[in-house]
């Protein structure tokens, strides 16, 4: 094919990311592909807003009416940057029904409704890839699906909120109050609208989910996911580990045993010998023991529109050499063992 056009389902921080960096990759990515890929129309709300990029000076076409990116038979790749629940789940099943392959960002959507979207993708025969949900940046979910394909994951340890990460550092390294510390990752702009999310620990829970999905092969619940977030972390506790050689930090654990799987996120005192706890502000970064492996970290940007977006277009050209193979794929692996859902929503 001489030309992959991508439909985008959102044009914010990260749908513009995907704009932006398309473009100035156009050539990079038409000699990995052997084809060129645009980005032929965009979802929006609001067409007249002021954005970081012009789409239209890229050649997308902006519209309100999200049927005119998944009726469109030149489109062969949705991206979904939306956010959001209900009305992206709603988009992506309808891509997958229109034989359209699907990649998102959206890791509460992947979260609650994971399970219920790849059998979409799979009775379509689509692609269904979500690089971007977890650790921004970071290629975090190829990491754990095709560097240990051949090996059996043990356990997976991740301080996967930039927020709480950010908090936590400010607050032991610098005796800034909690309050203070979340203003200042608001202001930054990394932490969630509602960031109720971010220091609950809901948000890293529901990346962990993920992650322990993609490693274990298992769907794993929210509701299975265990969660304690840092709001009740005072200073004197990081004071009182720091005399201890640990150091306080919200991790998100997942571990099999060969039978169970367990996932929790909680604030632990590690010791400051540990790889983790090298990992300051709002950084990420994901740790991985595999039996034949071993140790493996992935450190990295979390969030922000760059790196978020480099991992989404990953994705896609993921999509588009399976399309070129006559293939489809996704990196999850049918379970292993069927595992009881308590639910897909929360
Ligand atoms: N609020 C999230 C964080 C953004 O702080 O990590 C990235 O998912």
């Amino acid at each position: 094919e001489d030309n992959v056009s991508v439909g985008l389902l959102g044009v914010g921080v990260v749908g513009s990311g995907v704009i932006s960096l398309i473009e100035k990759h156009q050539a990079k990515l038409a000699h990995q592909l052997g084809c060129n890929v645009h980005v032929k129309s965009a979802l929006v709300r609001n067409p007249n807003k002021v954005r970081e990029v012009d789409a239209g000076i890229n050649g997308t076409a902006l519209t309100t009416n999200r049927e005119d990116v998944l009726n469109d038979p030149d489109i062969d790749v949705v991206v979904e940057v939306m956010g959001g629940i209900e009305e992206a789940r709603e988009s992506i099943l309808k891509a997958f029904e229109a034989k359209k392959h699907v990649v998102t960002a959206n890791k509460d959507l992947v979260a609650l409704h994971g399970a219920e979207l790849h059998e979409a993708a799979a009775r379509n025969k689509c692609d269904f890839y979500y690089e971007a949900s977890v650790a921004g940046g970071i290629p975090i979910l190829r990491g754990i699906t095709d560097g240990f394909a051949s090996d059996h994951i043990e356990q997976v340890m991740g301080i996967v909120n930039g927020t709480t990460n950010y908090i936590l550092t400010k607050m032991n390294n610098e005796g800034v109050s909690y309050e203070d510390a979340l203003k200042e990752a608001q202001q930054l702009g990394f932490a969630e609208a509602d960031p109720a999310a971010d220091v609950d620990g809901l948000d890293a829970a529901r990346k962990m989910a993920i992650l322990g999905r993609l490693a274990f092969s298992t769907y794993i619940a929210l509701d299975d996911v265990e969660v304690t977030g840092i709001k009740d972390i005072e200073l004197t506790d990081l004071q009182y580990g720091d005399k201890l050689g640990l150091t306080m930090k919200l991790i998100g654990f997942a571990k099999f045993d060969g039978k169970e799987v367990e996932v929790n996120v909680q604030p632990a005192l590690i010791s400051q010998e540990h790889p983790l706890a090298d990992v300051k502000n709002e950084y990420n970064a994901v740790y991985v023991y595999g039996e034949a492996v071993g140790e493996a970290m992935f450190y990295g940007a979390g969030a922000g529109s760059m790196p978020t977006a480099a991992a989404v277009i990953s994705d896609v050209v993921t999509v588009i050499k399976n399309m070129h193979r006559g293939v489809t794929g996704s990196q999850f692996v049918e379970p292993r063992f069927k595992k009881e859902l308590k639910s897909e929503s929360q």
